[in-house]
């Protein structure tokens, strides 16, 4: 499987990291970063993360032609959500947004933001009408997490389940 991770610039930018390090290791993880030296500094040294910048828009990752199978943008911010919402591809990270629309593959979004305007709420409303999961890091205390890195894993594992991969973060519910 194929996975692109975009990093974009909202508070929770451990999320997106603790995303990638939870990944199956069978996985190919192609990394957009959009601000953050730190994300860059922990994978550079990493052969199973390919690493992007933001500003590299000629990135394989860019063409539908590349075949990604889930593309996933962890945190989310306001700016990028309304950026994919309107169809606008000006950095790579909106860029493959865009290509998981138009190729009709799996996108999820995890905006952060409280409390959430009604812009971004319009947004959110049409990017789902389009298939796009909308997945904040919403807490779950039915998971019974007892720690936020507990926590954390209940997040993750309920983005990798919207997804189709495979994990065993979090006890289900039964
Ligand atoms: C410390 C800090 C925390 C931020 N947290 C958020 C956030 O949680 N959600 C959000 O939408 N924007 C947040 N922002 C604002 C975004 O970083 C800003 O809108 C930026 O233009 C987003 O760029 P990007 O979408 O290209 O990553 C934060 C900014 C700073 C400096």
């Amino acid at each position: 499987m194929r996975v692109v991770v975009a990093i974009s610039g909202a508070s929770g930018v451990a999320l997106g990291n603790k995303f990638i390090e939870y990944l199956p290791k069978d996985i190919e993880v192609h990394l957009v970063y959009s601000k953050s030296a730190q994300i860059v500094q922990k994978y550079e040294h990493s052969s199973s993360v390919t690493l992007y910048n933001n500003s590299n828009i000629a990135a394989a990752i860019s063409s539908g032609s590349f075949r990604v199978d889930a593309t996933a943008v962890i945190p989310c911010s306001m700016n990028t959500l309304a950026k994919i919402a309107y169809g606008i591809s000006d950095n790579l990270i909106t860029r493959v947004a865009a290509v998981a629309i138009k190729e009709q593959k799996k996108l999820l979004l995890a905006p952060r933001e409280l409390p959430l305007s009604a812009i971004a709420l319009e947004n959110m409303q049409k990017l789902a009408t389009l298939g796009v999961v909308i997945a904040p890091p919403i807490l779950g205390y039915y998971s019974e997490a007892e720690t936020i890195e507990e926590m954390e894993k209940f997040i993750i594992g309920k983005w990798f389940d919207s997804l189709g991969i495979e994990h065993n973060l979090f006890k289900r519910w039964s």
